[in-house]
């Protein structure tokens, strides 16, 4: 069995662990958000459900701005996965990053487009990225649509990757996205197999 990761410590630090989980809630509300709200066509009016993926969505965009800041000035701690498995994680981590700065932006396109105003939580209004009435903006809306599609592809990538390397290889790559006091809990709980 490949031996990786021997240390259990976290490599990402508290901030960036954070960042993780919380875009993890914030995802999940996003996705169950966009398939049940009602179908936005011509003359919808920005309310209800629509109104909450517009305020999820703009409270998604300000932690991502955070998160990219943060992870270009703060190094997580080296892996040590044999580099065929790296270069295969880094890909997944760049396309995830990607997906999660192009789907929200698309959206916010085609809402400029609609004439909605996108604000954070609601209240804080952010720029317009479309004239009203854009053919782009309009267009844009069913690329944002398809690309959801595809996120959750990755996503379910990097779910079934994380408990592979958790129950399969059974090295400690998931407990470096975990706080400290689970992964005692789960050293103890390993010594007792
Ligand atoms: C990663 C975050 C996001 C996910 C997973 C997501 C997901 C979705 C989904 C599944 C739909 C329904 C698509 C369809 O039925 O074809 C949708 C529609 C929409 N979303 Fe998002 N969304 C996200 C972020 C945003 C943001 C940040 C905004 C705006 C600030 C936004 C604005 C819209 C609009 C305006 C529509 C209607 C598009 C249309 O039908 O033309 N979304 N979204
Ligand atoms: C919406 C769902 C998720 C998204 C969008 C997401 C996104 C990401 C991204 C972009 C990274 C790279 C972090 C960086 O290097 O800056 C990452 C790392 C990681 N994620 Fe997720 N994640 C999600 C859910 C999960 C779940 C459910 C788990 C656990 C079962 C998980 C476990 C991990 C681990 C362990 C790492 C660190 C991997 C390593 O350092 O090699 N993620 N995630």
């Amino acid at each position: 069995m490949v031996k990786v990761n021997a240390s259990p410590r976290p490599a990402y630090d508290a901030v960036a662990r954070t960042l993780h989980w919380l875009t993890v809630l914030l995802i999940a509300i996003q996705f169950a958000i966009g398939w049940t709200m009602p179908g936005v066509h011509k003359d919808t009016q920005p309310v209800g459900l629509i109104a909450w993926h517009l305020a999820v969505g703009s409270t998604l965009v300000a932690v991502m701005v955070v998160r990219v800041v943060w992870r270009l000035t703060h190094r997580p701690a080296p892996d040590d996965l044999p580099p065929a498995l790296r270069i295969v994680s880094r890909l997944t981590h760049f396309l995830l990053y990607a997906a999660l700065i192009l789907v929200p932006a698309l959206g916010w396109i085609n809402a400029s487009s609609r004439g909605w105003t996108v604000r954070l939580l609601g209240v804080v209004p952010y720029p317009a990225l479309s004239a009203p009435g854009s053919a782009f903006g309009h267009e844009m809306g069913d690329v944002h649509g398809i690309l959801a599609w595809v996120l959750f592809a990755l996503i379910g990538l990097h779910i079934g990757a994380a408990l592979f390397h958790r129950f399969v290889l059974r090295d400690h790559v998931l407990q470096r996205m975990l706080p400290e006091r689970v992964q005692s809990g789960r050293q103890h709980a390993d010594r007792n197999y």
